[in-house]
């Protein structure tokens, strides 16, 4: 038994925004029926190959759990399948350009014709506006929802990150506004549409950069570190490096081995609670009392200097060894880790947050399994679908026959009939 057992989506996405939602849903027990192109499918199959012709990691480890069905449906039998999947279903989700589902000829009050309980939930760049037609990507989304004027160091660059808050940050908005949806339908009867733009998602990311720009009004930002280093504030919330962006100040400090290894750090909080704990470690036990250091307020304008004098203390020990010695101490420390330190982290294999699966063409592969744990609702993480895979399966679930099938094959809709 699976949270959303019986649900049916229809998934019309595509790229990372898009499939990083429906794959969710798949993960909490959706029927996720995938509509692909004939012939080549999602564009990530080919992007990224590390395996010529072989689906991509790109592709594989955003599709879990779902089934793929291959149909053209700007064909005439590829709009009939479509309007009978959209009867099946509970949710379509979409992710195209702006206007391409008009294009498709489903606008909205079609849709509601077809089914007026099914849910359309979208995914855009922009929400309405000047921009609302324009194409967004990932990085983009960084740049447009805050996030890349307020990532990086000072005298640097503005800075998209590697997590893909425009992409799959999007993709989780979306996926508590389906659900949201389908709540509210349990009363009204009727479906709606759900829409997350990937700027408004990545502002909603980014929230606590829009507190600091106000707090400029009011003054300099103490918790940064510009702040004791002397440099004054502008009138935009500035690029903050490793600061904290919360009440609690923090910075990344190097390890022991930081000369040869690039993740050879830690994050190190100086929490107010553990700052007595701090001090005994790092051997500065005078610092709990002394006047300007017993109080967060006090410590402020010396953190440059306290961060210091706790790497010195960190740079001889290895990332893995702070945690070991601070956590017991409530000391909140987190090490600096690799993509192949989380590869091969026992605990996350043990969650089942990272899996290995096996592919029929690429053979084994890890991948990042369903992150939210539900006591009563586990995820067995299944292989991304090949190309069609489920197409014959899909159709005769809809009610079509042998004969159907093969006058749709004929057709090209479903594209060509596999050997
Ligand atoms: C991501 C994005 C920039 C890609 O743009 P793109 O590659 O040009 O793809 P589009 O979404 O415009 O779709 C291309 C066409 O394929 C068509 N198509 C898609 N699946 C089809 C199918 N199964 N059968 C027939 N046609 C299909 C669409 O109808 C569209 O046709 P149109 O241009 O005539 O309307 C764009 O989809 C977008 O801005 N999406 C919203 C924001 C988003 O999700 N971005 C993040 C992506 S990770």
């Amino acid at each position: 038994m699976q949270a959303l057992d019986g649900v049916k989506i229809l998934d019309f996405t595509h790229v990372q925004a898009g499939p990083s939602c429906t794959q969710l849903l798949a993960w909490f027990g959706a029927d996720v029926i995938k509509i692909e192109r004939p012939g080549s499918g999602d564009i990530t199959r080919s992007q990224l190959r590390d395996i010529a012709d072989v689906d991509s990691l790109y592709f594989t480890m955003l599709n879990h759990n779902k089934r793929s069905i291959e149909l053209d449906v700007k064909s005439a039998g590829g709009q009939e399948v479509l309007i009978r999947l959209m009867q099946h279903c509970d949710v379509m989700v979409e992710n195209f350009a702006p206007g391409a589902l008009e294009r498709m000829g489903f606008p909205w009050e079609r849709i509601q014709e077809v089914n007026p309980r099914l849910i359309l939930a979208s995914i855009k760049g922009y929400g309405p506006g000047p921009n609302e037609d324009a194409k967004v990507y990932e990085n983009v989304a960084q740049c447009i929802g805050g996030s890349a004027s307020t990532t990086g160091f000072r005298d640097g660059l503005p800075l998209v990150t590697a997590s893909q808050v425009g992409d799959a940050g999007t993709g989780l908005h979306l996926a508590l506004g389906i659900l949201a949806a389908l709540y509210q339908r349990e009363s009204t009867g009727r479906g709606q549409k759900v829409m997350a733009a990937m700027q408004d998602s990545v502002l909603n990311l980014c929230r606590v950069k829009l507190r600091d720009q106000q707090r400029l009004a009011h003054g300099p930002l103490p918790e940064y570190s510009q702040h004791g280093e002397g440099i004054p504030f502008g009138d935009v919330t500035p690029r903050a490096g490793n600061d904290s962006g919360g009440g609690q100040p923090g910075r990344v400090l190097k390890c022991k081995g930081w000369e040869n290894d690039p993740n050879a750090y830690t994050y190190f909080v100086l929490q107010a609670p553990a700052w007595g704990a701090i001090c005994d470690v790092i051997g500065e036990p005078d610092w709990k009392t002394a006047p300007g250091y017993d109080s967060p307020a006090a410590r402020l304008d010396k953190l440059s200097a306290i961060f210091e004098r706790v790497e010195q203390w960190t740079m001889e020990r290895g990332k893995f060894e702070v945690m070991e010695i601070c956590a017991p101490l409530n000391i909140p420390v987190g090490p600096v880790m690799s993509s192949k330190d989380l590869m091969e982290d026992p605990a996350l294999r043990a969650s089942g947050t990272v899996v290995e699966l096996d592919h029929p063409t690429r053979g084994a592969y890890v991948s990042v399994g369903n992150p939210v744990k539900m006591s009563a609702s586990h995820t067995p993480v299944t292989r991304a679908p090949l190309l069609g895979e489920h197409s014959e399966e899909i159709l005769a679930q809809l009610g079509y026959s042998p004969e159907d099938l093969a006058r749709l094959t004929q057709s090209g809709a479903m594209g060509r009939a596999k050997p």
